[in-house]
């Protein structure tokens, strides 16, 4: 595969434009494109604002207007073959001229696919793969998602220095500290749902709504999804107004992502508790682990996780860690620290 250096420089400002603050997250994965005269110099660029919206390379042909003919399209995602609410951007690259199209990450979504063949045969040079590990990495959940049929989970957790996520007593606000928890509301923006079992439904009635720094609800909030046989008690505040919720009255991991990928799904934050996060650990169904340590001890309570089914050291469940992140404490409040880490492949279910 032959790039020219204005191609690899145009593709990572598209790269950069993709990722444009303030572009809801949704079911549409972040694309940038910028377009190229014959000079190697930048005619136009645009990126995907959201679903509805014109798709990357429509908006920068739109920018281009008639300087569009002749062009190198550069592009994060290949083109689309698919009519959505907006047109296929394949033909839409074909009928304004465009000679080349670079792209980075392949469309492997069934409904979008196969753009790249469509522009072949119409007669444009197509080339791909161009900052692809950087394009799949910016779309992680999308590209995770569309590859395996059901959304990236996320399991959230905090726990004492001892493994604890509750007292003796059951008693477990606040086992994280202030500031963990405006993490957690950061981490939780950056998903499609937010998921729960039952009982912590029954015994902590958590409104599980994404809030902001002065504990202001955000505007895009998350699917609140509480999964588990019994019923929900009309009184839990999981069911007030403030976003849409969903009982999952089922027991099986798998189902319940089934059940929100066919709903445009695509990462799930999963915050417990300990007989949930043990029932997707089990299946193979975790795909990162973020856990926030309290520094403090109980010495008995609930474990942060339920039984594995695992007797002996041998049969340890192992994950490799990605991050480790101290968030001070103010105030008189604790240091947190805060450990990201994904399951090792032997422990995942893809
Ligand atoms: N420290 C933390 O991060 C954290 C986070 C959340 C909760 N908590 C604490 O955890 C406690 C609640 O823990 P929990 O483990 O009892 O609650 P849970 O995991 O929220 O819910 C357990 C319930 O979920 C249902 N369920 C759904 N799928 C299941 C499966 N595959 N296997 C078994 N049960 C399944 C069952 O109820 P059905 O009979 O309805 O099917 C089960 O009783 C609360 O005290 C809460 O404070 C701590």
């Amino acid at each position: 595969m032959a790039f020219s250096d204005a191609e690899r420089a145009a593709m990572h400002r598209a790269l950069e434009l993709a990722a444009t603050p303030g572009v809801p997250l949704g079911p549409n994965p972040r694309v940038g494109c910028v377009l190229l005269g014959p000079d190697g110099l930048e005619v136009a660029e645009g990126f995907h604002k959201g679903a509805g919206s014109p798709h990357a390379e429509v908006a920068a042909l739109a920018e281009a207007g008639d300087e569009a003919r002749g062009t190198t399209a550069v592009v994060t995602l290949e083109p689309c073959n698919h009519t959505g609410r907006t047109g296929p951007c394949a033909e839409a690259l074909v009928a304004a001229g465009v000679r080349r199209v670079v792209f980075a990450q392949a469309d492997t979504n069934p409904v979008a696919t196969g753009g790249g063949e469509t522009l072949r045969v119409a007669g444009v040079e197509v080339e791909g793969g161009l900052l692809a590990d950087e394009a799949r990495a910016l779309n992680r959940a999308w590209t995770f998602a569309v590859e395996n049929r059901r959304p990236f989970v996320t399991w959230k957790f905090a726990t004492t220095l001892d493994g604890r996520s509750a007292a003796a007593d059951g008693t477990s606000r606040w086992v994280s500290s202030p500031a963990a928890r405006r993490d957690t509301h950061r981490l939780r923006a950056l998903c499609d749902a937010i998921l729960v079992g039952t009982a912590t439904i029954e015994i902590d009635d958590p409104q599980l709504t994404v809030r902001d720094e002065t504990d202001q609800p955000l505007p895009r909030q998350l699917l609140r999804v509480v999964m588990g046989e019994r019923d929900i008690a009309a009184d839990r505040r999981v069911l007030d107004g403030a976003a849409e919720t969903v009982h999952l009255r089922t027991r099986d991991p798998l189902a319940a992502l089934t059940t929100l990928f066919a709903r445009d799904v695509q990462h799930v934050f999963l915050e417990g508790g300990p007989t949930i996060a043990a029932a997707f650990l089990k299946a193979g169904l975790v795909d990162e682990v973020v856990a926030y340590v309290a520094p403090m001890l109980l010495g008995s309570g609930r474990s942060a996780v339920g039984d594995l089914g695992i007797d002996t050291i041998a049969d340890a469940f192992h994950l490799d860690v990605t991050d480790v992140t101290v968030l001070d404490g103010h105030d008189g409040n604790d240091t947190d620290v805060r450990i990201t880490l994904s399951p090792a492949p032997a422990q995942r279910r893809t």
